[in-house]
């Protein structure tokens, strides 16, 4: 799923990454629930991307990402215990049973479901001592979906105070109403424009920032796909290689849909 468009959003987003507010980025909820999940995690952990915040969650951390500019922009050095490689979480460059944990934010959404997640649930148990954890937060679709139109009419009324938040609801109507977890990223900017063809009519309606809303133009010529399943079609991927002690959500805007899942490798 890596491309060359894929490529331009991370170099774009790695330029305005501090506008990002979640649900794209974690919150503090979410960093104790991994901080709580990590309690007995005394060795060696595995960041999958580069968020800052989670870097912070451990003193021995290596952290992998495959994008060039992501790892300049957003990267705080290789010191304190922690360093960053460039690579792919499909094929990670480690030994068997090297990290006592593995931690993400957002990575399975990357994805391609189901294929990508069967092989990355793979690897993680494969680098994954006996007992270490995954604590991966996630964005799934609920079970009962909601229609492109009754997000757009939401939004409309003012209901949805973040267009982040926006943009993952359509994102997920477009899984609901598809049947198909995997979304074109293209397919989501060109369901906003349908609705909302007059950008600052939209502006004036759900007082979004409008730099924000300009920045939806980001989506437009992407060739990338993002996957939203449901929370049981990410078990079934899992279930296999890992034990579920844990599943948490925070309190803000569509955190029901963006819980904190924590696993135990079973060997
Ligand atoms: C961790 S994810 C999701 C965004 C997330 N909410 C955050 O806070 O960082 C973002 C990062 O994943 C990286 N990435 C995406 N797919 C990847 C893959 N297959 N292997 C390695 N890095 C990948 C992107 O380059 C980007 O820096």
């Amino acid at each position: 799923m890596q491309t060359i468009t894929q490529k331009n959003i991370w170099d774009d987003l790695a330029r305005r990454w501090n506008k990002l507010t979640p649900p794209l980025r974690p919150c503090d909820q979410d960093l104790d629930f991994m901080k709580q999940g990590l309690q007995s995690v005394a060795g060696q952990c595995l960041l999958l991307g580069v968020t800052p915040e989670l870097c912070c969650l451990s003193d021995k951390l290596v952290a992998i990402d495959n994008n060039e500019s992501m790892i300049r922009a957003v990267w705080q050095g290789n010191h304190n215990g922690k360093r960053v490689i460039k690579g792919d979480w499909l094929q990670l460059p480690f030994e068997e049973n090297t990290f006592d944990a593995v931690i993400g934010d957002g990575s399975l959404t990357l994805l391609e479901y189901p294929l990508s997640y069967e092989r990355l649930f793979r690897e993680m148990k494969k680098v994954l001592k006996k007992g270490g954890k995954l604590l991966l937060r996630i964005f799934a679709t609920p079970d009962e979906g909601e229609t492109c139109s009754a997000v757009c009419r939401e939004a409309l009324e003012g209901k949805i105070r973040n267009i982040h938040v926006f943009k993952w609801r359509l994102a997920m109507a477009l899984v609901s109403e598809s049947g198909n977890p995997n979304v074109r990223v293209r397919d989501i900017y060109i369901t906003f424009d349908r609705f909302f063809p007059d950008r600052e009519d939209l502006a004036r309606q759900t007082l979004w920032d409008p730099q924000n809303i300009a920045d939806f133009e980001e989506y437009r010529d992407s060739s990338s796909i993002y996957s939203f399943p449901r929370l049981s079609d990410v078990r079934l991927k899992y279930q296999q290689h890992f034990r579920e002690i844990g599943l948490r959500n925070g309190t803000y805007e569509l955190a029901q849909r963006c819980p904190v899942l924590t696993l135990e490798a079973s060997k």
